[in-house]
């Protein structure tokens, strides 16, 4: 129903974008919006002829949130690196924007599994840092403007002019996820982003990314553990396997599936568990990761 292996779902059962609707599906109709992203081919090895994945290939249409799911060590930060152009694939490509990705860029927004902020700076100079790198013109109050917008965002506001050293590891994710935001990228990549977070903060965090996800068609490729993140943000959600042993011998890890999601995008976290079609969804997810999740 909702599966498919390596394709995407017809094109045609996603409603076409609505500008007067916020939470409308991206446009798939449009060429220009297709595989915004594209990888082809990816695989990784530190060890010769084991590579942690391999084949891995999948789109993103512009303004399409993709989740990755897959147990521990299967490859899935490793994938984002190369997707930032922070590390790279033994064998494959990635193209953005049909330019292919061969070194980190200011119009890709990175949040790291563990907050990547500079120890010495406080947050308002963490975030004025890469506002000024983005956008070198900007006079010290546009860029003052930027950086307040975005920590009010997270609800940092009070912290702004503390070091990291001073907030508590929820805290410095927020100061991450606000940086990511702040240079408005053509792309988003997050590393379980939330994973720090308490269970309240977490939920009111979520629920901005996809105000603001939804409001500027932001494309989102995000990693996570949560299945109940996954169904409530990403429009598809890729369910990756690890490489094992097995009987014929080495077996890399790879995109086992790629899951559809067909609840209606103006989905909230409080009734998610309402919706029709919500158990069918997070049961197959479980059931991969319980049963299905190593490669065989
Ligand atoms: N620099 C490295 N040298 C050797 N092996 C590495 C290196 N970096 C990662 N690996 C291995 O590659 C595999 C994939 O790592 P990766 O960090 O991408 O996993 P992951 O899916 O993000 O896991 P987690 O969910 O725990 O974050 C792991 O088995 C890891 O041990
Ligand atoms: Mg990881």
């Amino acid at each position: 129903m909702w599966s498919d292996v390596q394709q995407r779902q017809t094109q045609a059962e996603v409603p076409a974008m609505d500008s007067s609707n916020p939470v409308a599906a991206p446009s798939h109709k449009d060429p220009a919006m297709r595989d915004f992203l594209k990888i082809e081919q990816l695989s990784k090895a530190y060890q010769k002829d084991k590579p942690v994945f391999a084949d891995v290939s999948f789109g993103l249409d512009k303004g399409e949130f993709v989740c990755i799911i897959g147990h521990s060590g299967c490859g899935k930060t490793t994938i984002l690196n190369v997707l930032a152009g922070l590390d790279t694939a033994t064998s494959g490509y990635v193209y953005m924007d049909g330019r292919e990705v061969s070194g980190p860029s200011l119009e890709r927004g990175v949040v790291f599994q563990s907050h990547a902020l500079m120890p010495w700076l406080s947050v308002r100079k963490n975030i004025a840092f890469a506002v000024e790198s983005r956008w070198p013109d900007w006079s010290p109050a546009e860029v003052q403007e930027q950086v307040e917008k975005y920590v009010s965002m997270v609800g940092l506001s009070h912290a702004i002019d503390k070091k990291p050293s001073q907030l508590s590891g929820g805290m410095k994710q927020r100061v991450g996820i606000a940086r990511a935001f702040a240079i408005q990228p053509k792309m988003l990549l997050l590393d379980e982003p939330f994973g720090a977070l308490d269970a309240l903060t977490r939920g009111t965090i979520q629920d901005e990314l996809m105000t603001i996800v939804r409001q500027t068609q932001q494309t989102v490729f995000m990693i996570t553990h949560d299945v109940d993140e996954a169904i409530l943000l990403a429009d598809r959600i890729l369910l990756m396997s690890n490489g094992a042993e097995g009987a014929d011998g080495y077996k890399p890890g790879g995109i086992a599936e790629v899951v559809t999601n067909t609840l209606p995008r103006e989905r909230t976290r409080a009734g998610l568990h309402h919706l029709d079609g919500y158990y069918d969804l997070r049961n197959h997810i479980v059931d991969f990761l319980v049963s299905r999740a190593v490669a065989h």
